[in-house]
């Protein structure tokens, strides 16, 4: 056992995180995951849905914060909300459904029914409980804090704590960005979720995300079968492509340095013409004029890791929601761009393709993920490794930081900022 990581002993995250290096335990440790879903998932904003899932009134979702299940609703009235799923009767969980509409939440243990706002509307013969019984103070118990930035809803169990705008900081762009590539302004999860349960602690599904080193090998049987290998390498080590840590632990693979570098549209949606995406290009120069849509167009959608588990992974959004220190659910929705049809029939057929579990492209990553997950219970060697391109990474003005794109200012992003949080007691 190392000296650095004793089995039910607070973890010293002093000693545990270096800039350079991490040490594997904060992979394997349950009193690691333990002190992550308070001090992280619970103290901090965590993305909980979009607000499309929830797109009409007295709609709901359930959905995970940290641990516990929570239900994103939109009251009649139009105003978002999110419920604790926890019935203030006798504890059963009162919605099960994923998503599910109508005016009343109503209980299967007992039949007390809510309204979408929480507020207790019946309870089921009430005289029971004598004449001064007060439904007023039994209603579905709010998250203290919600808030929504371009259609993502975030949460916070912290009564108090920085806003959602001071969380999201220069990550904002990477909403405004996939908000900007839609002719009406606005995304959809509307096309339904891919779900994966992988055996793998969530860090390391999140520091795959925004890893530009690993394609040319993890993805080497794709690679191969498109062109040749050598050659796909030897082009990202020269790439114009860069990674970029935000700061609060946001971080991106910014595509666009190098679609610019080429000068044409649509690189980002398989390299096509123009002429294949008619009523897609001609909205896009309608919405922006030509020169804006152009410019648009030609960047494409964000490759961004939005601290602690959003990944708005391209035309894809991706959730991490962790289950327990070795274990994660991770979810996939195509993006669906509002006035953007015959783009968004082609994402959809891009994503059966990339993304599921049956895809070429992240089946990889999660194999990957799960090796590690197995080998970093390992005592020997105790690090892992984060020091790719930190003598040569760039700190600018406003405190962001980048460097080409195969290092690994990304992951360092995300552990200065877990440092912070996780590190920190209450
Ligand atoms: S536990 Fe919900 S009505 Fe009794
Ligand atoms: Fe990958």
């Amino acid at each position: 056992m190392s000296a650095l990581y004793q089995r039910g002993a607070s973890p010293d995250y002093e000693n545990l995180i270096h800039v350079d290096r991490v040490h594997a335990s904060l992979y394997v440790s349950d009193e690691v995951f333990h002190d992550e879903m308070e001090r992280l998932f619970y103290r901090g904003w965590t993305y909980v849905g979009h607000e499309s899932e929830v797109a009409v009134p007295n709609s709901y979702a359930t959905k995970p914060l940290g641990l516990q299940s929570v239900i994103l609703t939109r009251h009649e009235d139009g105003s978002l909300h999110v419920l604790h799923n926890r019935c203030t009767h006798r504890a059963a969980r009162v919605v099960d459904a994923e998503q599910g509409s109508g005016a009343r939440l109503q209980c299967r243990y007992h039949g007390w029914s809510f309204n979408l706002r929480g507020d207790l509307m019946t309870v089921p013969s009430a005289e029971g409980y004598g004449a001064n019984f007060d439904k007023s103070g039994l209603g579905l118990v709010p998250v203290p804090r919600v808030a929504s930035y371009g259609g993502f809803v975030f949460a916070s169990m912290a009564r108090t704590g920085i806003t959602l705008e001071e969380h999201l900081g220069a990550g904002r762009a990477a909403i405004d960005q996939i908000n900007g590539l839609a002719p009406g302004g606005s995304i959809a999860l509307s096309a339904g979720w891919m779900k994966q349960r992988i055996k793998a602690n969530w860090k390391m599904i999140i520091e795959n995300q925004v890893d530009g080193y690993h394609a040319p090998f993890t993805h080497g049987s794709l690679i191969r079968a498109n062109r040749r290998f050598g050659s796909y390498r030897d082009r990202r080590e020269s790439s114009p492509a860069k990674v970029r840590d935000f700061g609060m632990g946001h971080s991106e693979i910014d595509h666009a340095s190098d679609y610019r570098d080429k000068g044409n549209t649509l690189r980002w949606s398989g390299n096509i013409e123009e002429s294949r995406l008619p009523g897609y290009v001609a909205a896009m120069n309608a919405a922006y004029g030509f020169d804006e849509a152009r410019r648009r167009m030609i960047d494409g959608p964000p490759h961004t890791a939005i601290f602690p588990n959003l990944f708005l992974a391209e035309m894809a959004i991706m959730v991490v929601n962790p289950v327990s220190a070795g274990e994660t659910i991770h979810i996939t929705a195509p993006v669906m761009l509002k006035g953007g049809d015959d783009l968004n029939i082609r994402t959809l057929r891009r994503g059966e393709g990339a993304v599921g579990p049956a895809g070429f492209i992240i089946a990889d990553d999660i194999e990957l993920s799960e090796l590690a997950q197995v080998s970093a219970a390992n005592e020997q060697p105790e690090w892992l490794l984060l020091a790719r391109g930190l003598h040569s990474e760039q700190v600018h003005a406003d405190g962001t930081r980048t460097a080409g794109l195969m290092d690994e200012t990304t992951q360092r992003a995300f552990w200065r900022q877990y440092k912070k949080t996780v590190g920190v007691p209450s």
